[in-house]
Parts: C-alpha cells; sequence; structure tokens
C-alpha cells in the first residue's frame, strides 16, 4: 500500500506558492486573508491556528477575527460587510459550525460571492457544478490536487462518497464528474453500503465517525480518501477509516492526521493566490 501523504506533497506545492507570493509582493501586492471564528471549540480552532501558520509561511497576510460564542449575528453581518468592501483582503471564511443561535446560511450568503474562497456561496456552488467554477471548496480542491501529485487517474473510475455535506461530499462529487469519474454519493440511508462501497476504485469517506470504515468496505486495490477527523477509545486522533484494518487491502490510502488535512490549507492559500494574482493583473 502507498500511503498518500498529504503532509508531503503540502510541502512541494507551499514551494511553488511561496515563488508565487513572491512574484505577488514585486508588483506591490500581499495576498491577503481573513477568518472569522466564533468561540473557542477544539476542532475550529486547531484549523484556523494551521490556517495561520500556513499563511505566514508562505509570506501572505492573515488576519483573525475572533468573536466569543455569543456574538449577535447583526455583529457577524456588519464585518462581513466590511471585508466585502475591504479591497486589502483578497478572500476570507467564515470558520463553520457557528453556535446555534446564529442562521448559518444568511451568514454565508452575506459573503461577497468574488471573496468566498471557501466556495460555499450559492452562486459559486452552482458554478461549480456548471463546470466553471469561480472558487472551489479546499477540501474537495485538496484532495483532487494530492490524487493528481499521485497520478490518480480519475477518468472511468467508479468513485463512492461516503457523506454527502456541503463542505466536502457534494463538492468533491462535483469536481470528480467533471473529471469524468462515475460519481455515487451515500449517506446514512444508503442501503447495501458495505457492497456499495466494495464497487469503488476510489472511496472517499466523510461521515466524521471514527474507524467506521473496515475492510469490509473496501475493494481490493482500491484508492481510500479519508476526509475524517475524529478521536478513537484512547483520545487518539484518527479518521473514519480504520487504517490498520484497511492498509492491506487499498493500494493508496491517506494517513489521518497528515493526509486530507495539510491538502484543504494548501488549497485555500492557492485559492486566495488565484484571486490575488487576479487583483495584480
Ligand atoms: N469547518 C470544517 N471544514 C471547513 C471548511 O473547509 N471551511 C470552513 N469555513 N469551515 C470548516
Amino acid at each position: 500500500m502507498k500511503l498518500l501523504d498529504g503532509k508531503k506533497v503540502a510541502g512541494a506545492l507551499d514551494e511553488k506558492m511561496t515563488l508565487r507570493v513572491e512574484d505577488l509582493k514585486k508588483k506591490g501586492i500581499t495576498p491577503s486573508i481573513a477568518v472569522i471564528l466564533v468561540g473557542d471549540s477544539g476542532a475550529s480552532s486547531v484549523y484556523v491556528r494551521n490556517k495561520r501558520r500556513r499563511a505566514e509561511k508562505l509570506g501572505m497576510d492573515f488576519q483573525l477575527i475572533h468573536y466569543k460564542d455569543d456574538v449577535s449575528e447583526n455583529e457577524l453581518l456588519a464585518k462581513i460587510d466590511e471585508l466585502n468592501n475591504d479591497k486589502t483582503v483578497d478572500g476570507f471564511i467564515v470558520q463553520l459550525p457557528l453556535p446555534k443561535s446564529i442562521n448559518e446560511e444568511r451568514v454565508i450568503q452575506a459573503i461577497d460571492s468574488k471573496k468566498d474562497v471557501d466556495g460555499f456561496a450559492p452562486d459559486n456552488v452552482g458554478n461549480l457544478w456548471i463546470g466553471e467554477p469561480h472558487t472551489k471548496p479546499a477540501t474537495a480542491a485538496g484532495i483532487l490536487m494530492m490524487l493528481d501529485y499521485y497520478d490518480v487517474d480519475l477518468d472511468g473510475k467508479n468513485v463512492v462518497i461516503i457523506g454527502r455535506s456541503n463542505i466536502v461530499g457534494k463538492p468533491v462529487a462535483a469536481m470528480m464528474l467533471a473529471r469524468n469519474a462515475t460519481v455515487t454519493i451515500a449517506h446514512s440511508h444508503t442501503k447495501n453500503l458495505k457492497e456499495l462501497a466494495k464497487t469503488a476504485d476510489i472511496l472517499v469517506v466523510a461521515i466524521g465517525q471514527a474507524k467506521f470504515v473496515t475492510k469490509d468496505y473496501v475493494k481490493d486495490g482500491a484508492v481510500v480518501v479519508d476526509v475524517g477527523m475524529d478521536r478513537d477509545e484512547n483520545d487518539k486522533l484518527c479518521g473514519d477509516v480504520d487504517f490498520a484494518d484497511v492498509e492491506n487491502t487499498a493500494s493508496m490510502m491517506t494517513p489521518v492526521p497528515g493526509g486530507v488535512g495539510p491538502m484543504t490549507i494548501t488549497a485555500l492559500m492557492d485559492q486566495v493566490l488565484e484571486l490575488a494574482e487576479a487583483r495584480a493583473n
């Protein structure tokens, strides 16, 4: 089994991105991303810290706007309006999930789709499905970047995605369909999930349940992409795939941590760079 080493690939791609940042700076432009974080929930704080580290490593501007859990929706919307109109910010994201008191949909829809580097705004989602994306959701884009790096061909392949979220499952489906894969999205109501998953040449798992996928779900020689970030019975970080159980069945698979996570950040920074390059031209 070959490890799909997201940390290594991200490192290799970072070198190219650093050069793009230097080119922009010569033209007087510093690529800039802002992140709105509400509250201090464990996973979100870690994700945001990792995004800051990477942006700073690449030489980009990173601005964190951190609110307490009890921030009002109006205050958030006012900040979004300000960022929409701030010409020095190329793109920004609102880290999800938001507290239940806030209408997530309304917040996402307030982001100017031109600056929506998450690709979550409705017109960006629509453009992605049409095949003419302006911005692409980072996790999905990062998965494709990694498969490309390892020369995993998608054309004509059977892809099964377990999980139908707007953040991962649906955009991965759109992007793989655009690359001529035959795509099935499975979810909690899917019948005979094991049998279906076993038809996959490429299995993408994004359900948020520790070690859910065992070798009974995996065809011999399949490529397995694990988007999970869970805790096992000993509180150790693990994915949605039971790595030890599957590693002798898959031909390639991602570890957790160090697989999809670093690639998500690479894809986000690439997206910000694209917008900054458009600003320069
Ligand atoms: N929470 C988990 N993944 C993501 C992501 O890609 N973007 C945002 N904004 N929040 C997330």
